[in-house]
């Protein structure tokens, strides 16, 4: 009798937290950082300007707008090279992935409705109060961030809130050609920091030289191995912005 009850209350409870509780411990942790990082650092300088192709914003003098102004979700799956394998790969392995500076593109939703394990990271989420309300762009960043919260993390790709060794796949697309060489440096030191070593890789699109120079250098170092692709610009509408070199890089760590 006294088994019975027990069962049935240990079930209600595992019930809950299923139901109610943290989705998994990535999540949580992912969490806890955001919490911690939100604290230390905001968004420093907006500009925004817009035209007829919509509102270019710029977050700490960094472009935010890309997808749907410059490119669709298609051509981010297209330019990482994911392929229909890769995904049922990744979703039977419960591999985790990492998206730096995702801003507010497809990625992370399609991701998710796969059924794959995936964070966003960038500098400007939960901090939508500063932003001006009547901003196209801003009005897209929000509906994001509102939909996404729970899988988006407020931080800066350099300084990346999450352990050593312990992601399974890292993607930026379009985020290092925004970048300065120290800054860049700096993501990809993070980034190679964080991916898991020999089994993981990092998968990165929109380089400058200045980029491939260093990746080239910690190869000759023997730290991580690199492999260059190049990929089509011609999804890209580029209205008087650069985009440099749009190569396609894949990283190990030895
Ligand atoms: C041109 S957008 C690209 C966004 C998205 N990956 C895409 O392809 O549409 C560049 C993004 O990188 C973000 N970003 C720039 N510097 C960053 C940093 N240090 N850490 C995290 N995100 C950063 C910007 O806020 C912006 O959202």
């Amino acid at each position: 009798m006294y088994f019975k009850h027990f069962t049935v209350i240990s079930n209600v409870l595992l019930a809950f937290i299923f139901l109610f509780g943290p989705t998994n411990s990535y999540s949580q942790e992912c969490y806890d950082q955001y919490k911690q990082f939100s604290s230390k650092r905001s968004v420093q300088k907006l500009n925004y300007q817009e035209d007829q192709s919509g509102s270019y914003l710029w977050v700490n003098d960094i472009l935010v707008t890309g997808e749907e102004v410059l490119y669709k979700t298609e051509d981010i799956i297209d330019s990482l090279m994911i392929e229909p394998y890769h995904l049922i790969k990744w979703r039977a392995n419960g591999t985790r992935t990492l998206s730096l500076g995702e801003g507010f593109s497809g990625l992370v939703p399609f991701l998710l409705s796969q059924g794959i394990e995936v964070k966003g990271l960038d500098l400007w989420y939960h901090a939508m109060d500063d932003l001006p309300a009547n901003n196209n762009t801003v009005r897209l960043m929000r509906e994001y961030t509102r939909n996404y919260g729970k899988h988006l993390i407020q931080g800066s790709a350099t300084d990346i809130p999450i352990e050593d060794n312990s992601i399974d796949i890292i993607m930026a697309h379009q985020l290092l050609n925004n970048l300065d060489e120290r800054t860049s440096r700096e993501v990809i030191n993070e980034a190679i920091r964080v991916i898991r070593p020999i089994e993981g890789h990092i998968r990165l699109v929109g380089l400058k030289q200045h980029s491939i120079d260093y990746l080239q250098r910690l190869q000759t170092q023997g730290r991580i191995d690199v492999k260059f692709k190049s990929v089509s610009t011609n999804h890209y509408r580029l209205d008087g912005l650069k985009v440099l070199k749009n190569v396609y890089v894949e990283i190990k760590k030895r």
